[in-house]
């Protein structure tokens, strides 16, 4: 009997895939560096094993039909660099190809690129081709902002506008995003697993709009009596900074903020998403950002 394997299905992206593969009657394994919680949804659902990029990866892969993988990391903080998490990933692929894993569904991200400004899409194009290199039968899909009950970006924007009189939006906010819910970037992911051939997929809503229209309807949603600001880039910035000195967190960084100008989050093809973020947050806006989240304590910790 063969397994799914999905790196992080006790963190956010990897939580949906495992969920929509064993709706699917699939067993599936994950690697993790999460301790177990049996207060989590799928504890005792999934098999668990560490993710570690070592020599034991091979075996942690053993039995694997497909994996799924979700690693990577946020920014650059000590250690952890971009460099290492494409070495990790490679790792990862050598390991799978070792196992002899049939397939991997490569989560990457929109408009990827080689000679991006952006050392976060430059390091994912990197990924893609030693995904290419390995030979293994594969998918990569990129994801634009992919939104849900668990999401930091928008999470922590509601909780801003919630405790804050002011919201600043770093320039003019008429750069364009175009979210993707989590369910509809699970589905994607798995229907590309079960598919044959090696394909790049955008995972993109059906709607784009621009970051000052989505504070907006944050605002909305949240009941927010916050004045929505627009400041120079660089200003934004510095009170971002100043607001993760406070919360002892990494809020935005300049080349996050850099590339949502850039309107990368963004797809060119055909969206294969269906839901849609408007009424996503007219339903969840009552609940969103009631905490913070930190994506320190998260992922860095
Ligand atoms: N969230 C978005 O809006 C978005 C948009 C476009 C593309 N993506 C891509 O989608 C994938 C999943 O994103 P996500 O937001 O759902 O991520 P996530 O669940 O927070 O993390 C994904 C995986 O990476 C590991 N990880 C995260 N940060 C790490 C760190 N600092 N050091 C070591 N391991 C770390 C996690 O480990 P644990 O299992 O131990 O938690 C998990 O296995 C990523 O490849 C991301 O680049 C996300």
């Amino acid at each position: 009997m063969t397994v799914d394997v999905v790196t992080g299905a006790f963190s956010y992206t990897g939580r949906h895939i495992a969920e929509a593969l064993l709706e699917r009657g699939r067993e599936v394994r994950t690697l993790t560096r999460r301790p177990a919680d049996p207060t989590h949804p799928l504890a005792g659902r999934v098999d668990r094993r560490p993710l570690v990029f070592d020599d034991s990866l091979a075996e942690s892969l053993e039995r694997a039909d497909t994996l799924y993988n979700t690693f990577w990391v946020r920014f650059e903080r000590a250690d952890t660099t971009f460099a290492r998490a494409v070495e990790s990933t490679r790792a990862l692929f050598a390991a799978a190809a070792r196992a002899g894993v049939r397939r991997i569904v490569h989560v990457s991200v929109s408009n990827a690129d080689a000679r991006s400004p952006f050392p976060y899409f430059r390091g994912k194009a990197e990924t893609e081709e030693a995904l290419r290199e390995s030979g293994l039968s594969h998918a990569i899909v990129r994801p634009t902002l992919v939104f849900g009950p668990e999401d930091i970006l928008l999470t922590n924007i509601a909780w801003a506008l919630r405790r804050l009189p002011v919201f600043l939006v770093a320039g003019d906010g008429g750069y364009e995003v175009q979210p993707v819910s989590v369910g509809d970037t699970a589905r994607i992911c798995v229907d590309a697993g079960a598919a044959d051939g090696d394909v790049v997929v955008d995972a993109a809503g059906p709607e784009r709009l621009t970051f000052d229209a989505l504070v907006r309807l944050l605002v909305r949603a949240t009941g927010s009596r916050a004045r929505v600001m627009h400041a120079p880039p660089r200003v934004a910035l510095a009170v971002a900074r100043l607001a993760g000195l406070l919360l002892r967190d990494v809020v935005v960084t300049r080349e996050e903020l850099d590339a949502l100008r850039a309107g990368l989050l963004v797809s060119d093809e055909p969206p294969r998403g269906t839901d849609r973020i408007r009424p996503w947050l007219e339903e969840h806006g009552s609940e969103l950002g009631r905490s913070y989240t930190s994506e320190l304590a998260r992922n860095f910790a």
